[in-house]
């Protein structure tokens, strides 16, 4: 029997790779995605094929609509329809909260271009193929920082919070034959934030936050993968909702 198919956006490394990975050994195929180097993408695919999923790599820029649609064709043509679509590729640019001047309109739009306007053209050109499946969904990787104005940058902080919203108007507008839910993470642990803030504060960082969350943990990205795979595999009746995976960091130890 044929398996389903997982787009998943940014699958080169953290949380897309660790995506890719589990809905490889959840049962499904896998198109992956980077804008790159496709090399780091090769090493993740190669994971996949080791879990029995069959892999597709393709080098797409989501914020350029026209990468988006060549990306849709591709899995329609190898696979003819798709499950899942992970909008996890992401961008930020890392401007302390108080330098209001660190941050030109260009970030806003550069930032929003893909975690907002990337996510929608790839709803949108994903869409013909996720209606033909029964129990289709999209799962949008946001961010703690949409709810609680902490993160790298106001600019990111905004366009987590516009992804948000589109979760719930894309829930409205794709029902009843696609779900569309987001998930919040909280402080991964990886790259993303260690290439950002640099290894000292990253770890100061590290030490605070587990100090403040329920859980005394800062999160691996296989975690945030487990919560994007139950919302889109195992969650029927939920759809435009953001599900925090923080560790419990924003309701704080008891
Ligand atoms: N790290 C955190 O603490 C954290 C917390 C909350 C939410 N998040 C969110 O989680 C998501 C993944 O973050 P991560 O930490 O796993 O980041 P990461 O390890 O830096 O991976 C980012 C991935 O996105 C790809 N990418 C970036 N821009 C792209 C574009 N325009 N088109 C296609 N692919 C693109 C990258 O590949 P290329 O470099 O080849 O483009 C890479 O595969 C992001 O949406 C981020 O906002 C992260």
């Amino acid at each position: 029997m044929s398996r389903p198919v997982a787009v998943v956006t940014g699958s080169s490394s953290g949380i897309g790779a660790a995506c890719a990975l589990r809905f490889a050994r959840g049962g499904f195929d896998v198109a992956l995605n980077c804008s790159r180097d496709p090399k780091p993408a090769e090493y993740v695919a190669e994971q996949c094929r080791a879990a029995g999923a069959q892999t597709e790599i393709v080098v797409a820029d989501i914020s350029q609509d026209a990468d988006c649609k060549r990306f849709a064709a591709r899995v329609l043509e190898r696979w003819g329809s798709a499950r899942a679509l992970v909008n996890n590729a992401g961008r930020t640019k890392f401007v302390g909260l108080r330098d209001f001047d660190g941050l030109s309109a260009q970030d806003f739009q550069d930032i929003y271009a893909v975690n907002t306007i990337g996510a929608f053209q790839m709803a949108r050109a994903f869409a013909p193929l996720l209606v033909k499946e029964q129990g289709a969904s999209i799962v949008n990787v946001s961010s703690i920082a949409a709810v609680m104005g902490l993160g790298s940058s106001i600019a990111y902080m905004c366009s987590k919070g516009a992804l948000n919203t589109l979760t719930i108007a894309l829930a409205r507008a794709l029902g009843p034959q696609i779900r569309v839910n987001g998930v919040g993470p909280g402080m991964i642990e990886g790259e993303w934030l260690k290439q950002g803030y640099g290894a000292e504060r990253y770890e100061a960082m590290g030490a605070a936050w587990r100090n403040q969350a329920a859980l005394s943990s800062t999160i691996p990205p296989e975690d945030v993968a487990e919560t994007v795979f139950f919302l889109a595999t195992g969650a029927p009746k939920t759809t435009g909702e953001t599900l925090l995976v923080d560790a419990g960091f924003k309701i704080g130890k008891g």
